[in-house]
């Protein structure tokens, strides 16, 4: 059986895009939020992604579930396994696979922004778990996470390292939020690539193919789409820059020349001076402290840190205290 609840409606989004492009474009330096790559293109970009030979994460992630996915379910003993910006869910069948041999899953419970990648995921998983419930939600976890079906225990797992796309404040108010909505006992599930040497992580953000640099771009096209702006989309070149400092990766989209985009859905003019560029997203990369200290501030207590064999990224689980 499969169930949608829809929280973001057409209004709901495209007041949230405006205020968002107004917010980023006015800004200085100007940014736009990662969120809003993910139409059907971006979605589709993103699974292009995972298959390129540059793009790790998902491989490495893939070894860890094939390896742990039992113990996982030995560990949890879930009923519910929720899955936060599930994409196209094709890793969760490995978790999916585990929990059903385990005997204890009875409901999966994908959420994401982008509609259409949420409801193929979810006929997908339908058709191929006749047992299972499948109640899907198209929503924001950074705003929806109090509306969560599925019965306890629930494990809510947070794959692909996409908490690195959130600033560590926007982190904080995440884990603190998935936190509040659990009940001791149940169990958070998260994936974070690691911090490693800085070429590989480029490469993997600035891929030969320049598929990455699509899915950077996919943004303007979003906002030429909602918005009725005029990007003129392939005057911007997709730049990925390893911030030290920070330890994330930052995409930006430069301006080869000097332009001025009109946004008329808001009523705003926006110029850009020759080179100027614009953050798109970060990508934080990580060390076991520093996830141990954000979990344990959030009230989790550590259950398992996992990696794959050339540790490029881990997969820990951690239990609601
Ligand atoms: N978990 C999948 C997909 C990662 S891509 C994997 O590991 O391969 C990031 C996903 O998060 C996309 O499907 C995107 O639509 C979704 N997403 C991004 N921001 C979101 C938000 N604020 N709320 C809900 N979903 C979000
Ligand atoms: C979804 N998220 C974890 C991806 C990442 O690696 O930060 C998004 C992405 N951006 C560029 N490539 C992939």
């Amino acid at each position: 059986m499969t169930l949608i609840d829809v929280h973001l409606t057409p209004d709901y989004t495209s007041r949230a895009l405006r205020e968002d492009a107004r917010a980023g474009l006015t800004a200085d330096p100007k940014w736009l939020a990662p969120k809003w790559f993910y139409d059907a293109r971006g979605s589709e970009l993103f699974e292009q992604i995972t298959r390129l030979p540059e793009y790790y994460p998902t491989r490495a992630e893939r070894e860890i579930l094939q390896a742990r996915a039992a113990e996982i379910a030995q560990l949890t003993g879930a009923h519910t396994l929720v899955e936060l910006g599930s994409g196209s869910s094709e890793k969760t069948r490995l978790l999916l696979d585990g929990l059903r041999d385990h005997g204890t899953l009875n409901t999966f419970v994908p959420l994401d922004v982008s509609e259409t990648a949420l409801r193929e995921a979810a006929a997908a998983i339908n058709a191929d778990y006749p047992q299972l419930t499948v109640h899907g939600v198209v929503g924001d976890f950074t705003a929806h996470l109090d509306k969560l079906p599925g019965e306890a225990p629930r494990v809510v797992a947070f794959l692909g390292g996409t908490i690195g796309n959130l600033l560590p404040t926007e982190r904080e108010t995440f884990y603190t939020s998935v936190r509040d909505v659990l009940e001791p006992g149940e169990w958070l599930l998260v994936g974070t690539d690691l911090v490693k040497n800085p070429a590989t992580l480029v490469a993997a953000y600035d891929d030969s193919a320049g598929v990455t640099g699509e899915f950077n771009r996919n943004v303007l096209r979003v906002l030429n789409r909602q918005l009725g702006a005029d990007f003129d989309v392939d005057s911007f070149t997709h730049v990925a820059v390893w911030d030290p400092e920070n330890e994330w990766i930052e995409m930006h989209l430069r301006a080869d020349r000097a332009m001025k985009v009109l946004i008329p859905e808001i009523r705003l003019e926006v110029d850009f001076a020759e080179g100027e560029e614009m953050s798109t997203e970060i990508s934080a990369k990580f060390h076991r402290y520093g996830v141990e200290a954000e979990l344990g501030k959030a009230g989790f207590t550590p259950a398992a840190w996992w990696t794959d064999t050339e540790e490029r990224y881990a997969l820990s689980l951690w239990q609601a205290i």
